[in-house]
């Protein structure tokens, strides 16, 4: 993976990109969106600071003893910057990274190739790492603790057990469920760390930075307001910059006020806490229907339409996160704060509202 070392760079990227014809529909721009705004190191990533100092001390140790680092284990909800971080930590060893997803090594040969294929430090980045099926999870196993593969040849009575050394390197896996993992798997990573939502200063300074690359004249107001509507999560941050802009180059040439940031958001159904659509419907559906719940998850997601895991990885967390939702052993409830949000006084107000 070639990295870009950052805001040194910003000026290169501003110059390739003017050569890119971008059209905002194409999932070309997308890509070329997310590289180019993908912090490279630890000064651009912002936030996530008690798990920075963790791995500045760590990568400085590592390199101290000349060896790679231990085998590291992100969690947390989708679009908080697992994969970035990964990114950074290899640019700051000064290591090569191979990215994949579980998904992918769905074949014991799919593993045993990548594994063969890392050279000495190098980081292997396994993506949804909870998703990894069996039998890639033993082959998995001594290669982590041992650096070492193990492969059987042979049928019946001649099977034969091969020890392959393998070079050292260090694997860091990616996941939005920690609680999935077996636990065998997570006992061989030396660090893991949850991450958590981005506070509004933080998520203002990465609206203001992605506004900067891009080009796009923002105030700070505007750049609090997107802040504020963007879940704590800089991916939706991000995407809202995108979406504002656009509605700033047809009705204020370009430049993005705080009311050019709110009208936009309002077209789009944010509402002024960052909610969705999908949100306040699953709210509403525990209020409405199931007297604000315990309510079962499959039963939620069957009466939206949507799928069972959507809710838990996307829509879920962030509502637990600000308390609206609760989870109990008998499903899910919606807090009274919840309820006032929604404009709701009491209960038994509800139907008062559709
Ligand atoms: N700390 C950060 N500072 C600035 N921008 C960030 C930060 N973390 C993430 N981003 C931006 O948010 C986007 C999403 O980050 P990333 O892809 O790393 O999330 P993720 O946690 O891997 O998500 P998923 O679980 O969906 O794989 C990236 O485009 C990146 O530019
Ligand atoms: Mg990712």
């Amino acid at each position: 993976m070639s990295i870009i070392s950052d805001d040194k760079d910003i000026k290169e990227i501003k110059k390739a990109d003017k050569n890119v014809n971008i059209k905002p529909e194409t999932i070309e721009y997308d890509k070329n969106f997310e590289n180019t705004i993908r912090p490279k190191t630890f000064e651009t990533y912002i936030g996530q600071s008690a798990l920075k100092e963790t791995l500045k001390i760590s990568i400085e140790a590592a390199k101290k003893r000349e060896l790679p680092l231990d085998h590291l284990l992100f969690y947390g909800p989708p679009g908080l910057g697992k994969t970035t971080l990964a990114g950074v930590i290899a640019e700051q060893m000064g290591v090569d990274i191979k990215i994949t997803s579980a998904p992918a090594l769905e074949r014991p040969r799919d593993i045993i190739g990548i594994l063969m294929s890392l050279k000495g430090g190098e980081i292997l980045f396994i993506d949804e790492i909870h998703r990894l099926n069996r039998v890639a999870e033993e082959i998995l196993y001594p290669a982590m603790e041992d650096f070492s593969l193990d492969m059987t040849t042979g049928k019946a009575q001649t099977v034969k057990t091969l020890r392959l050394p393998l070079p050292k390197f260090t694997l860091i896996g990616a996941t939005t469920k920690a609680g999935a993992l077996s636990g065998p798997l997570r006992d061989r990573f030396g660090i893991i760390h949850r991450l958590e939502f981005y506070t509004e200063d933080e998520l203002t300074q990465v609206v203001k930075r992605t506004s900067s690359i891009l080009d796009i004249a923002i105030t700070e107001e505007g750049a609090k307001a997107i802040a504020r509507r963007s879940r704590g999560t800089p991916r939706i941050a991000n995407r809202l910059v995108k979406r504002v802009s656009d509605y700033a180059l047809v009705k204020n040439n370009g430049k993005i006020t705080e009311d050019i940031a709110n009208k936009s958001l309002d077209i789009l159904n944010i509402d002024d806490i960052g909610l969705d659509t999908t949100d306040r419907n699953l709210l509403k559906l525990i209020i409405e229907k199931f007297n604000g719940g315990p309510v079962g998850i499959e039963t939620l997601a069957a009466a939206l339409g949507e799928d069972v895991r959507t809710l838990e990885d996307v829509s879920e967390p962030y509502l637990l996160q600000i308390g609206f939702l609760q989870r109990t052993p008998r499903g899910r409830k919606v807090s009274p704060a919840a309820c006032k949000h929604l404009g709701y006084k009491n209960f038994s107000e509800q139907q008062s509202l559709f």
